[in-house]
């Protein structure tokens, strides 16, 4: 099955039809999300707080985006592949920029990838859909800027804060992006937007209204009990179900039964109980 594109991303929109984007980070929950059916797949620096433990996302590298890119590319089947561009790897110039997402593209196989911010980055958007790379734009709450904002909190609440998102997503779209991510402004706002453009607005802590949605994977499978941000739906409490699991392990090994005849080589080679 072909791998969706930026244009069919973009007729979507046209065409009424939500867009599911999900992050991954690995190629099994790549293949898994593939085959549930999302169009995009996203590999976030979310991946700095997700996968690596660390309290924000201003740590992830170039080359750890490029890696879990590669990772997640070889699950992929259907859904459309963005990787995020981490934190100083394009804000000093679009030729920065530019040369970044080439590297992106080449060595992390992205289909697109994501820049934070609206107005100040509308430069360095350009210089890559210049260049042939589509560009999705991310405003409200950009975690990369999660100092200045005093914290990862809701953006865009008064009337000034909510004019000057307006002015980035706009800025987003006049320098070639072909799709933004809203992330924690109020409904009202995300749905003004998603009327006022033409690119497909995907939220996140953005209400209904918009053109898609995204969620992180280990959010929606419940992975982390401790995390559960208003936002968040949960879509299965999987962290019970692996530690269940883990300990059922743990309880067999200790307890000899693990393995059994059924997973275990007799000297032919072959498993006892007929493998
Ligand atoms: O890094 C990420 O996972 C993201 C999404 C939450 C939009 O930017």
């Amino acid at each position: 099955m072909p791998r969706l594109t930026a244009p069919e991303l973009l007729r979507m929109k046209s065409a009424g039809e939500k867009i599911a984007m999900v992050t991954a980070y690995d190629v099994t929950m790549a293949r898994l999300m593939d085959r549930a059916g999302a169009d995009m797949v996203l590999v976030g620096d979310s991946l700095g707080m997700v996968v690596q433990g660390e309290g924000d996302t201003l740590r992830v590298t170039l080359d750890e985006m490029a890696y879990h890119g590669r990772c997640v590319a070889r699950g992929l089947e259907r859904a459309h592949l963005t990787v995020d561009m981490p934190f100083m790897s394009y804000q000093v110039s679009p030729a920065q920029a530019l040369q970044n997402a080439g590297r992106l593209v080449q060595e992390g196989r992205a289909q697109a990838v994501k820049l934070e911010g609206g107005v100040r980055t509308a430069p360095a958007i350009r210089a890559c859909v210049e260049a042939g790379i589509p560009v999705v734009g991310h405003v409200g709450l950009t975690p990369q800027s999660v100092h200045a904002m005093g914290g990862f909190k809701v953006q865009g609440r008064d009337d000034a804060a909510a004019a000057r998102i307006r002015e980035d997503a706009l800025a987003v779209q006049d320098a070639g992006a072909f799709c933004i991510v809203l992330e924690m402004i109020p409904a009202a706002l995300a749905a003004e937007l998603t009327a006022l453009l033409q690119i497909p607005t995907i939220g996140i802590g953005a209400g209904p209204q918009c053109d898609g949605q995204v969620l992180v994977c280990n959010d929606l499978l419940g992975l982390d009990e401790r995390f559960k941000p208003r936002f968040v739906k949960r879509f299965a409490e999987l962290a019970g179900v692996v530690e269940g699991a883990g300990r059922a392990y743990v309880g067999e090994v200790k307890g000899g039964t693990f393995p059994a005849s059924d997973h275990t080589f007799d000297p032919g080679g072959k498993l006892y109980g007929g493998g």
